[in-house]
């Protein structure tokens, strides 16, 4: 008898983009017990995340004594030079660029390479999952899932139902999500979803309170520590997530709603314009040193 689509299970994962979020996912994945795959363009890139992946995964099996664990674990990751070595996955997560063509032109190459069931996942913190998915001939498919970081510890992870996403595929992601130890969150296809719509505002005043001469860098994060417990005040969490992330998003964002709390401060534009672009490039708000 042929299994009904709700009947098959995820057996292997495919991540592409060996970023931080797609490393974060990959070894995620590879802890929860799948088969992964993780491929890029950038080969070099492609490396260095297998090599952050496989450390992390050590640091994980030392803390927890579990040595054994490891060779299973080594031997569930791949590092993918070609888009083909996705072929036998059930489920493709992209971290790629947060750049809409980017994002269809990879599902598009991605529906000629996978089987016809295959779920599609884009990371993508803002962009609409329907639009991702209007390049597809399989939008039913086209889902969001949408990771925090850093990916390995924070437990949340939105779904995002596109248009055409069908309660099939839904399903099958809430419980793929399940058994990654995270909580999956069904939410509608807008702006960005629920965690981003509430937290952006925020940091965008925090931005604001500075510009403005309000408190110090320091006192406007220790304030929001203290007050609300948050383990980052908004000015090193922009810095953690990344100005130019933030920029982008609250441009469109502000666009698509018109809401003044999405409208970015001036401040926010010129350090993405000088390349300040946060942790990433060792100075934002704060400076950082490796
Ligand atoms: N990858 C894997 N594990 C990591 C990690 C990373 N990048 N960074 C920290 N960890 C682990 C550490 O190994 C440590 O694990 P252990 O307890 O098992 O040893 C644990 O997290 C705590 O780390 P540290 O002791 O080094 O540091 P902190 O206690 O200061 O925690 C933090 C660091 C977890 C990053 C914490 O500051 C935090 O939770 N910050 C808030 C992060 C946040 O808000 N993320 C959401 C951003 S929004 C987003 O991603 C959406 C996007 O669309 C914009």
């Amino acid at each position: 008898m042929t299994p009904t689509h709700t009947e098959q299970t995820v057996k292997q994962v495919g991540v592409v983009g060996s970023g931080i979020m797609g490393s974060g996912i990959a070894q995620v994945c590879v802890q929860a017990g799948y088969r992964v795959v993780i491929h890029d363009i950038d080969t070099a890139g492609l490396k260095q995340s297998y090599a952050k992946i496989i450390a992390n995964l050590e640091k994980w099996c030392h803390k927890h004594d579990q040595a054994e664990q490891m060779d299973v674990f080594t031997n569930n990751l791949i590092a993918g030079a070609a888009l083909t070595d996705l072929q036998d996955t059930d489920i493709v997560i992209e971290a790629v660029t947060e750049r809409l063509e980017v994002k269809q032109s990879l599902f598009c190459a991605l529906e000629n390479v996978v089987r016809e069931n295959a779920i599609l996942a884009s990371n993508t913190s803002g962009l609409s999952v329907t639009e991702i998915a209007s390049a597809c001939t399989r939008p039913q498919r086209v889902v969001g899932t949408h990771f925090f970081n850093p990916a390995p510890v924070m437990p949340l992870v939105e779904v995002i139902q596109g248009e055409k996403t069908d309660d099939d595929t839904i399903n099958r992601v809430v419980t793929f999500i399940e058994r990654l130890n995270k909580k999956p969150i069904k939410v509608k296809d807008v702006s960005g979803f629920v965690v981003n719509r509430i937290i952006t505002p925020m940091l965008n005043e925090a931005m604001h309170t500075l510009e403005a001469g309000i408190a110090s860098r320091e006192d406007i994060d220790e304030a929001i520590k203290l007050s609300m417990r948050h383990p980052m005040g908004p000015l090193a969490l922009s810095d953690y997530i990344g100005l130019d992330t933030l920029l982008y998003f609250m441009e469109s964002a502000y666009q698509e709603t018109g809401k003044e709390s999405l409208k970015p401060s001036h401040l926010l534009k010129k350090m993405v314009a000088e390349g300040h672009l946060g942790v990433k490039t060792g100075k934002g708000f704060y400076e950082y040193y490796k």
